[in-house]
């Protein structure tokens, strides 16, 4: 596996990628890769050829977010690229973000859920993506539903600025439990963990309230709250929306979401379920 950390030198691989009839596949990261990245590769490599990058972006850090402890394992993480014949890993050497001075701001509603908790998280998400795509140019670009906001801005970005790319979501992957893979999970001790995976059964039982025949968006949200605070976890939000996440759905009908972060021993975690 080739690692670039040049621009100049991921640029040229990229379009040499796409001669004759090349189609390039993306899956962007911020490394200490873990089974839902495996999944996201897995995806691109039926698509192009594969591109993955590893930069841990500081711009979509809050002052008070874990941007310095956020786990890194470069080593490791390029150990498992070749274990599934990733050729080019993209790994800038420096930061690319610093003294950007144009910036892609996502619109209104992304200062809602995530937005209200993270006022500059989506301006730095899509701001490093579409650098990415700017230097890659792929066809395809992989992206997980768990972070199912960023998924929904990422496809608008790639709408509003008529970009040659598809952005292709990917299905959460779970531990056994439930419990959505995400990097920070390795903040948890064992019994930590084992109880971070109440996050995930709490939307599931309200998901399966909403199967059994209750449709208020009241009652099931409050339902989904209650059962959150039992588990001991302090709520950022939780709430149910149509699937384009514009408005808040007081009659609930298969198709919608319920989206949800919170807080546990000091590690935030999101997760949502669609309603069936
Ligand atoms: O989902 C992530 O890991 C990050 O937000 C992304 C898309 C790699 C941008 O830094």
């Amino acid at each position: 596996m080739k690692i670039i950390t040049d621009i100049a030198e991921m640029k040229r691989i990229s379009k040499d990628l796409k001669k004759p009839h090349g189609r390039v596949s993306f899956i962007p990261t911020m490394g200490k890769l873990h089974g839902g990245h495996i999944r996201l590769i897995e995806e691109g490599k039926k698509y192009g050829k594969t591109v993955v990058s590893i930069f841990v972006n500081p711009m979509q850090f809050g002052m008070d977010e874990d941007f310095k402890n956020y786990p890194r394992d470069l080593e490791n993480d390029a150990k498992i690229l070749r274990g599934l014949n990733i050729a080019y890993l993209f790994s800038p050497a420096t930061d690319i973000v610093k003294n950007t001075e144009t910036f892609v701001a996502g619109p209104k509603y992304s200062n809602q859920l995530e937005g209200i908790f993270r006022p500059e998280h989506f301006r730095g998400v899509l701001t490093i993506v579409m650098k990415l795509f700017c230097i890659i140019n792929p066809d395809f670009a992989f992206f997980g539903l768990k972070d199912y906001q960023q998924y929904i801005l990422i496809k608008k970005m790639a709408r509003d600025y008529f970009l040659d790319v598809q952005i292709i979501p990917v299905e959460t992957v779970r531990e056994k439990c439930g419990l959505a893979m995400s990097s920070r999970n390795t903040y948890f001790n064992e019994t930590d963990k084992k109880n971070a995976c109440n996050f995930h059964k709490s939307l599931k039982k309200t998901a399966d309230l909403f199967k059994a025949g209750e449709k208020s968006g009241g009652k099931l949200t409050l339902f989904a709250i209650k059962e959150l605070i039992k588990s001991g976890f302090e709520i950022d939000y939780a709430k149910i929306m149509d699937k384009g996440l514009s408005i808040e759905k007081q009659s609930v009908e298969a198709g919608d979401i319920l989206i949800s972060a919170i807080r546990f021993k000091g590690v935030r975690l999101i997760d949502n379920i669609f309603f069936e």
